[in-house]
């Protein structure tokens, strides 16, 4: 791979989290650090994503620093977006942070926009790994990222909830999930959930198809119907729930919306995503040792794979061949 091929071994290697926070990027903080230390090498922390890069804010990092995260959602290290990091002017600056500092490796734990960062970085010649984290698993290169599995399962608990009280009072929910423009929480998490309409930006479904849904759930004689929205559906909460007020009459039924928001991206981090982070976190310091840089290391099937992150820093397209599935089975 044209990615890889220096002969030079790092020395002192850096890690940043960036962009959205998601939980695992703790536990890939400890397997970067602690595998960097077991090779010998000197390791920092970058505080609060790319604007603490800007401004050279970094911490050194050993063994005992990184202990007692594994089991916690968030980055100990903190996250931002950055927009001067999109810009020229801030990468050099960044680049420049880094030289004062020592550092010759800078491992990016973060989604695809962080990765965008980490590539255009790796164009100036810098040393740069990414590592894939997005609860939104829309980054291209890996099959799921460090994040998603934990957020699935955080939205699948309120949807089970939901269902719980809207069998009590035979009413139709609608509940909003994370995930930007993609829609994998949304098809994951309903169709874990058993809901009975999922609407996502890759399969859009107009308002009164949504309607229509909740309407055969009760002839079919169900005490309750869920509806799970992506929230970068054309046809979001906000919308769905406008139509269903304005047309509460003549529809015969109201639907309640919950928007689940951040309380997605916190909480503990699942083993799923504890062992990803792990395995992808110490894989970017063996990666490093071996002259690898300009990768995105990212899980395919059950094997780390190394992408080159000019082309993977981007948005991957949903399988959307589940959503068959899930309207076949909310019978
Ligand atoms: P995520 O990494 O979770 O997708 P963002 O899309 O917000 O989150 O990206 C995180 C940060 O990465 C941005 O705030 C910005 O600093 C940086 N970034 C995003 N796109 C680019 C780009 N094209 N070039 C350089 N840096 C970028
Ligand atoms: O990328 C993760 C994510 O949580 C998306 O699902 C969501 O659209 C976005 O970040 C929210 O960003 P912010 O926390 O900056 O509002």
């Amino acid at each position: 791979m044209s990615a890889g091929g220096s002969a030079e071994a790092p020395r002192a290697v850096a890690v940043v989290t960036s962009g959205g926070d998601a939980p695992g990027m703790n536990a890939a903080i400890r397997a970067v650090v602690r595998a960097g230390c077991a090779h010998g090498l000197r390791m920092l922390g970058v505080r609060d994503g790319y604007s603490g890069l800007i401004d050279g804010n970094f911490v050194a990092l050993g063994p005992r620093e990184v202990g007692g995260i594994i089991e916690r959602g968030g980055t100990m290290l903190g996250s931002s977006r950055c927009a001067a990091m999109k810009q020229p002017s801030g990468q050099e600056q960044a680049i420049g942070q880094l030289r004062r500092a020592g550092v010759d490796t800078l491992v990016v734990i973060g989604g695809d926009g962080s990765q965008r960062g980490a590539a255009a970085l790796s164009r100036t010649g810098l040393r740069v790994i990414g590592v894939a984290s997005t609860i939104d698993n829309d980054l291209a290169g890996t099959d799921i990222s460090i994040g998603a599995t934990t957020a699935v399962e955080t939205a699948l608990d309120a949807i089970d909830k939901l269902r719980v009280t809207a069998s009590s009072h035979h009413r139709a929910f609608l509940v909003e999930v994370m995930g930007r423009n993609c829609g994998y929480l949304a098809l994951t998490a309903g169709i874990a959930g058993g809901a009975e309409a999922i609407v996502i930006p890759e399969a859009e479904m107009a308002s009164e198809e949504v309607a229509a849904a909740v309407r055969s759930a009760w002839e079919r004689g169900k005490s309750h119907a869920i509806v799970v929205v992506a929230e970068g559906a054309r046809n979001n909460a906000g919308v769905l729930l406008r139509h269903f007020e304005e047309h509460a009459q003549r529809l015969g039924f109201e639907l309640r919306a919950t928007r689940l928001g951040h309380v997605q991206r916190g909480g503990p981090p699942c083993a799923f995503d504890r062992v990803l982070a792990t395995r992808l976190g110490a894989a970017a310091i063996e990666y490093a040792v071996a002259g690898w840089h300009g990768v995105l290391l990212g899980m395919q099937g059950h094997a780390v794979v190394p992408g080159t992150l000019h082309t993977v820093a981007a948005r991957k397209p949903l399988d959307t061949t589940l959503l068959a599935l899930a309207d076949m089975l909310a019978a």
